[in-house]
């Protein structure tokens, strides 16, 4: 097509000072980021404005599951806003209720509610909880120590981490946090006013840390008991990452397979195991900014006319990505890759922490959400002298090789890749992450 009014000059001319500098003078300082400006990407890869490749295994942290640039996400990008990109929740738009749909059938029966974050998901529930109590003067929720649920004020309550509520205080009133795995310590937190438990299938900033079976089929039985709410952040975890569309599903799959290990009554409490809400977002949109919450079908219609709105909430063009990016992932059978090239990278990972103790405690993780557990900084003398952490200082030196992998605490280097990275690229990001271990070792 021509152009009838030129383009204006660029405003930066992709320089990474020039960047830095209008992030500087311009950008509220909140993040810590690291020194990488970047320009673009292509699959798996993605390049910085000096022309730099990486290998991307952090896909914007658990985001990007079909990698950058996908076609199929550009083609329905602009198929959708050549239709509709918005109109407001006042009035009915078909994406919607099509991507609704898709997510009930993928979890069990039940409704969804769209927002546009992570954090704004469990927001949507916390507020189902307090509907559900409010009757009875039940508001009180549960969730577990190491846990992160976002950073809005009610997220970082939530939220079983001191560092996100430093200097925030005083804390959004009615949430308690428990050890996570630990069913006891669940049933002697309740109290009278308790409504909600809230956890992630597997924690992934507190470090990749999977719930057990036993701690998710003994949570719903107390749940039941108790008439509380058990609800699932499925933000990080969920979307095909560990192998199935929520990770409790994956966890809950090995126990029903083994029969031998489990009795017919436990087996049935797997297969038909629903929490009663799910938190969702991340890679819902596959890098678009898209959250949403599912609840179980008792529940469905707490929320009634007036009670709960976002303006942006599932527009017609959030909502025509995110079907394209499940039918992709669909259609190219990415979950199998992620358990399957995931179960490679991870025994690899293992092969490190047997191969250089000295330098490399564990592997963790599910699927293709994995972490490499560092010994502590003190016992590896290259890096015990610097004050950044050794997750870091890792993750650095992996950057200078060209790979991109995410720190989770002080030692837990994170893996998320795209659910389409191809063995080739797993190969290679474990030939860096090992060149990596054996300079520090
Ligand atoms: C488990 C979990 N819940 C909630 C959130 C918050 O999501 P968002 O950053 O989209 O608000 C995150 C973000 O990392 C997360 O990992």
């Amino acid at each position: 097509m021509k152009e009838i009014v030129p383009s204006p000059p660029p405003l930066v001319h992709n320089q990474f000072e020039s960047v830095r500098e209008l992030f500087s003078k311009n950008v509220v300082p909140s993040y810590g980021r690291f020194d990488l400006v970047l320009s673009h990407g292509q699959g798996s890869y993605l390049l910085d404005v000096a022309g730099k490749r990486y290998l991307d295994l952090g896909a914007g942290i658990a985001v990007c599951c079909l990698g950058h640039a996908h076609p199929a996400i550009t083609e329905a990008l602009v198929e959708q806003s050549r239709k509709l990109v918005h109109v407001s929740n006042l009035y009915f738009t078909e994406p919607q209720g099509r991507l609704a749909a898709e997510l009930v059938k993928r979890i069990g029966p039940g409704k969804c509610f769209f927002a546009n974050s992570g954090a704004e998901a469990n927001e949507g529930l916390f507020k189902l909880a307090r509907k559900f109590g409010h009757d009875e003067g039940r508001f009180e929720i549960l969730t577990a120590a190491n846990s992160f649920h976002g950073r809005t004020l009610a997220g970082i309550a939530a939220t079983g981490q001191d560092k996100v509520k430093k200097g925030f205080e005083p804390m959004t009133p009615g949430f308690r946090h428990i050890p996570f795995n630990d069913l006891a310590a669940a049933r002697n937190a309740l109290s009278p006013a308790t409504v909600a438990i809230l956890i992630e299938g597997v924690q992934g900033e507190g470090g990749i840390t999977p719930a057990t079976p036993e701690y998710l089929l003994g949570l719903r039985a107390l749940c039941d008991e108790k008439k509380i709410l058990l609800f699932m952040d499925g933000v990080q975890c969920g979307h095909y990452r560990t192998g199935k569309f929520q990770s409790f599903q994956r966890i809950l799959e090995s126990v029903g397979q083994a029969s031998s290990l489990s009795g017919t009554n436990r087996q049935d409490a797997c297969s038909t195991f629903l929490p009663d809400g799910v938190s969702m977002a991340k890679s819902l949109g596959g890098g678009f900014p898209i959250g949403a919450f599912w609840v179980r079908a008792p529940f469905a219609d707490l929320l009634g006319p007036g009670t709960h709105a976002t303006t942006f909430g599932g527009t017609p063009l959030a909502c025509a990505v995110a079907l394209k990016v499940l039918e992709v992932i669909e259609r190219e059978r990415l979950d199998e890759n992620a358990r399957k090239l995931g179960e490679w990278f991870k025994q690899e990972l293992e092969r490190l922490a047997t191969n250089y103790p000295q330098v490399v405690k564990r592997a963790r993780g599910l699927g293709f959400m994995l972490g490499l557990e560092l010994v502590e900084k003190e016992r590896i003398p290259k890096l015990a002298a610097s004050d950044k952490t050794a997750a870091l200082q890792f993750v650095n030196r992996l950057h200078q090789l060209g790979v991109m992998t995410i720190p989770a605490g002080t030692q837990i280097v994170r893996l998320l890749p795209p659910l389409n990275l191809k063995p080739q690229e797993a190969g290679e990001g474990i030939a860096r992450i090992e060149e990596v271990v054996k300079s520090v070792s």
